[in-house]
C-alpha cells in the first residue's frame, strides 16, 4: 500500500533522511523505532505532504505521492496523527473531528460523517461524553485519543501515528495501544512510529529501526524483539538487568 524508495529529505542545508527505503502490505502494522533525531518525524511529514522530499519516490497504492499536496493525500486514503497532536484547542471535541472529515466535506456525505463520528465515539467513548469541551481542557491522553479520532474521520486506509504515547500516562498508554491493536484488527494499515519500542514491537507484525536518516535493521516484530541490539538500544534491557 505504501512503498518509499531511497527517499532524501531535510531543512535548509541539513540533510536528514539519506535513502530510505521501506514498505508497509495493505492490513500490515508496521513499526519505525529510532532514538531522538533520528528523522522519524521528517519521514513522517514528507509521507503525509507537509514536507518536500530533495529526492525519492512514495507511492501510495502504487501512485507516486511525493508531488501531492497534503489535502490531496488525505483524500487519497493515508492520514497523519502528528507529534505533539496538534488538536485545536479554542474548538470543541466535536468539532475538531469533523474538521478532521473536511477533505470529504460535501452536503451528500452528511450522512456518512455521521457515521464515522459514531464510529470514532464508540471507540473512545471518553470523546462522546466530553463531546462538547474545549479541545485545550482534556488531558494528554483524551487529546492523543481526540488527534486519532480526528485523522480516522477522513477514514484513511492508511494511518500513520507520530508517537502517539508520548507524554501520555502509562495506564492510558495501554489504552491507546488497545485502540491500535483494535484498528488493525478491523482491517486498518497503519505505520507507527514510536520511541516506546517494546509496546510498538507487541502491536506490529514487522518493524523498521531508523538511524541517522537511513534504516539499519528490519524484520518482523519477534525478530527485533529478540535482537541482542535492538534490545540494548531501545528495549532497556540494560537498564532492568541493573535496577533488579
Ligand atoms: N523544522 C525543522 N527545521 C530544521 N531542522 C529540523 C526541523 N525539524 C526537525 N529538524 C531536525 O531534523 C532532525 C530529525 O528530526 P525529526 O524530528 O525527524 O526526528 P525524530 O526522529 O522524529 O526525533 P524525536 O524522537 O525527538 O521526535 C533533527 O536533527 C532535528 O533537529
Ligand atoms: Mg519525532
Amino acid at each position: 500500500m505504501l512503498r518509499i524508495l531511497n527517499l532524501e529529505a531535510g531543512y535548509g542545508a541539513l540533510r536528514v533522511l539519506k535513502g530510505l527505503s521501506l514498505h508497509v502490505s495493505e492490513g500490515e502494522a508496521v513499526a519505525l523505532i529510532g532514538a531522538n533525531g533520528a528523522g522519524k518525524t521528517t519521514l513522517l511529514k514528507t509521507v503525509a505532504g507537509i514536507l518536500r522530499p530533495r529526492c525519492g519516490t512514495i507511492l501510495l497504492d502504487k501512485q507516486p505521492i511525493q508531488i501531492k499536496p497534503a489535502e490531496r493525500i488525505v483524500r487519497m486514503g493515508c492520514a497523519l496523527v502528528p507529534e505533539g497532536r496538534h488538536v485545536f484547542s479554542t474548538l470543541t471535541v466535536r468539532e475538531n473531528l469533523i474538521l478532521g472529515a473536511y477533505s470529504r466535506w460535501s452536503r451528500k456525505n452528511r450522512k456518512d460523517i455521521d457515521e464515522v463520528l459514531e464510529e470514532v465515539y464508540s471507540l473512545f467513548g471518553i470523546l462522546r461524553e466530553r463531546h462538547a469541551q474545549l479541545a485545550g481542557t482534556l488531558s494528554g491522553g483524551q487529546q492523543q485519543m481526540l488527534a486519532i479520532g480526528r485523522a480516522l474521520m477522513s477514514r484513511p486506509r492508511l494511518l500513520i501515528m507520530d508517537e502517539p504515547s508520548l507524554g501520555v500516562a502509562p495506564l492510558v498508554v495501554k489504552d491507546i495501544f488497545n485502540t491500535i491493536s483494535i484498528l488493525k484488527n478491523k482491517g486498518l494499515t497503519i505505520l507507527l512510529v514510536e520511541q516506546n519500542a517494546r509496546a510498538a514491537l507487541a502491536v506490529a507484525d514487522r518493524g523498521y529501526v531508523i538511524e541517522t536518516g537511513q534504516i539499519v535493521l528490519e524484520g518482523t516484530s519477534r525478530e527485533l524483539a529478540d535482537n541482542p541490539e535492538v534490545q540494548r538500544a531501545y528495549l532497556g534491557k540494560e537498564y532492568q538487568r541493573i535496577d533488579e
